[in-house]
């Protein structure tokens, strides 16, 4: 059992007000907050050793470089890598997917060749494959939905086939919070001889996630939803695949030798981090990962079961509300989409907003999803290690309240 209230005090900006209101802040899908710990670090870094890395033989440099280091270790070892070559910053998440894209992507997919996706990508692992298939003459194949929003893997050895040259998943979708199955997917892929990414910018932060266990070739992780600063995510990758890759940006830090006419590439993981990198922030994201290491993964997820299904209960209970995504809490992270028809989104949420109440309105970056779900938008509440049943009370209150505020004939 988290003690809730002990670590919510971690989180400076959860004793705020909004219009008079406590701010219950169920956007976490879309970015987290971030506890003392981690604004600390980033005063500190700034305050103390703010220097650029792996170049000075001057103490500052030395501590940054550290420090900067440090911090990739941290992450390979949360998501239990072999090894930190395999962690590469990013910007954030989508940065990481687009590097595939450009790098291994180019050289690897070939006309004809398939890459397989799910119905319910996020536009970051959506958008760069369409250019990789333009490119490319190569064919988007999209694993279907069943109606309660889970993978319909009935026909999954026609879409995942001999023809695959890549499998390209989210593990737990920011719109429906389902979690798929991608050890079970790796393991169909690896059958045809397909590599594998899968997008945990969902799944890292709320659950423990063991990259050796999926065994995929990629995967992509968003700093800013894992309570880690924005501006820096990280890619992993298998070192060897790492080594044959072209690197994705060119200049200094990436390169061991130049002459006027030619340059060869730097060792890992630097080869695929031209320019200074994002110091500051890395280091941050190192201070995130031991906040959520001290509190333990399971612990996390097992809170966000219970929080999720109880809101999830509650929800079903409101008359005139659609929820999606599947019921089963083993296959839901702690994200809920619902929609009143004939209410926006849009204005549930800012009823919702006067309450002091901060859910997500839009399409989520899903807009196939939402166009074969038939709506425009939904409302989601994504909640966290810091939300508490009697927020969920309040926005049920909330919800209800509005309801019948939009719903009545009169107005
Ligand atoms: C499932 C999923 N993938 C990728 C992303 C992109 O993450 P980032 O903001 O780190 O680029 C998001 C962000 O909402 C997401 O929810």
């Amino acid at each position: 059992m988290l003690d809730i209230q002990k670590i919510r005090k971690d989180f400076p900006v959860l004793g705020r007000e909004v219009y008079g209101k406590p701010l219950i802040y169920l956007d976490n899908a879309a970015t987290t907050q971030k506890p003392d710990t981690v604004i600390r670090s980033l005063v500190d870094y700034y305050e103390n050793y703010n220097s650029n890395v792996h170049r000075g033989v001057h103490k500052l440099s030395m501590e940054s470089t550290e420090r900067f280091e440090e911090a990739r270790e941290k992450v390979a070892c949360f998501i239990n890598s072999k090894s930190s070559n395999s962690i590469i910053w990013t910007r954030n998440a989508t940065e990481a997917i687009n590097l595939v894209a450009n790098t291994w992507a180019q050289e690897h997919v070939k006309s004809g060749d398939e890459i397989v996706l799910t119905a319910m990508e996020h536009h970051s692992n959506l958008v760069p494959w369409q250019k990789v298939a333009k490119d490319k003459q190569a064919l988007l194949k999209y694993i279907p939905l069943t109606a309660d929003g889970r993978l319909d893997l009935t026909n999954i050895d026609d879409i995942i086939c001999s023809r695959t040259k890549l499998v390209s998943i989210v593990h737990v979708s920011n719109s429906l919070g389902t979690i798929n199955p991608v050890e079970e997917l790796t393991a169909k892929a690896r059958k045809v001889g397909a590599s594998v990414l899968v997008d945990a910018a969902q799944s890292v932060p709320h659950m423990p996630v063991d990259v050796q266990q999926i065994d995929p070739d990629f995967l992509t992780i968003s700093g800013h939803k894992m309570l880690g600063p924005t501006g820096i995510g990280a890619l992993y990758a298998k070192e060897d695949i790492l080594e044959s890759m072209e690197p994705f940006l060119r200049g200094g830090e990436m390169v061991l030798e130049v002459t006027y006419e030619d340059a060869s590439w730097n060792s890992l993981p630097m080869r695929f981090e031209a320019g200074t990198p994002n110091i500051a922030d890395a280091v941050g994201m190192g201070a995130a990962v031991d906040y959520l290491s001290a509190i333990g993964m399971k612990s996390i997820r097992q809170h966000e079961v219970d929080i999720t299904s109880y809101a999830l209960d509650a929800i079903k209970a409101i008359n005139g509300l659609d929820h999606y995504g599947p019921d089963d809490m083993s296959q839901r992270g702690g994200v809920i989409s619902f929609n009143s028809p004939g209410v926006h989104p849009h204005d549930l949420g800012t009823f919702l907003d006067r309450l002091g109440i901060a859910v997500r309105t839009g399409h989520h970056c899903t807009m196939p999803l939402m166009r074969m779900l038939g709506v425009p938008a939904t409302t989601r509440a994504s909640f966290y290690l810091y939300n508490t049943k009697s927020e969920v009370d309040v926005l049920i209150d909330g919800l209800t309240e509005a309801l019948g505020y939009f719903n009545d004939g009169s107005r």
